[in-house]
């Protein structure tokens, strides 16, 4: 694929750390009341993959949101294009994201959903990149740590392309010029 300027995590590689994260969350939640929270659509993949990796009773429920601002730049306000179909009262939520980057957007979904009086919250994010937190939130079950570049691939977007790619690659600058 052109537009991909390197691959930074095969499916291989993706698997493989799938596998440990769903075997530490399947030994976490043992017990629990268990809701997957896949938030669409770059979730969609590392949720499909994960919860296949996960051998405790869970729910599963999805959310849309959208960022107000219309610029690249991620504003911390998300208006929320697709609730819950569950109640999450007194249950144990985990938010799945793709990625976690200003984490402006995680952070508010959080507080909404907190609201809703879960037992508990945590997120499993596939990707994260620390260097532009904007906020104090780390991710309690990540895939890996990446720097401050633009990939795609493995449900993650550019202009709702790419998500398709079975690896998360770094977008090459043409592709967006
Ligand atoms: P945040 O509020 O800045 O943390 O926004 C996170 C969201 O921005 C993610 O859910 C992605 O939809 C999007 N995003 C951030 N970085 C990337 C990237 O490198 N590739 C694709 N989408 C990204
Ligand atoms: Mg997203």
């Amino acid at each position: 694929m052109e537009d991909i300027q390197r691959v930074l995590f095969t499916d291989e590689e993706i698997a493989r750390r799938v596998k440990e994260i769903g075997r530490q969350i399947t030994k976490d939640y043992q017990g629990k009341d268990l809701v997957l929270v896949g938030i669409l659509k770059g979730a969609i993949i590392f949720f499909s993959d994960l919860v296949r990796q996960i051998d405790t009773p869970l729910h599963m429920d999805f959310m849309a949101v959208s960022s107000y601002s219309e610029s690249h730049e991620s504003s911390g306000v998300v208006r929320i294009l697709k609730d819950l179909d569950v109640s999450i009262e007194g249950r144990d939520v985990l938010i799945v994201e793709d990625i976690v980057d200003t984490g402006l957007t995680l952070a508010y979904l959080k507080e909404i959903l907190q609201s809703r009086k879960p037992m508990s919250i945590r997120v499993a994010s596939l990707l994260d990149k620390p260097e532009r937190r904007q906020v104090n939130l780390q991710p309690d079950y990540l895939g890996f740590s990446i720097p401050d570049v633009f990939v795609v691939g493995y449900g993650l977007d550019f202009a709702e392309q790419y998500r398709y790619l079975p690896y998360v690659g770094v977008l090459a600058p043409q592709a967006y010029e």
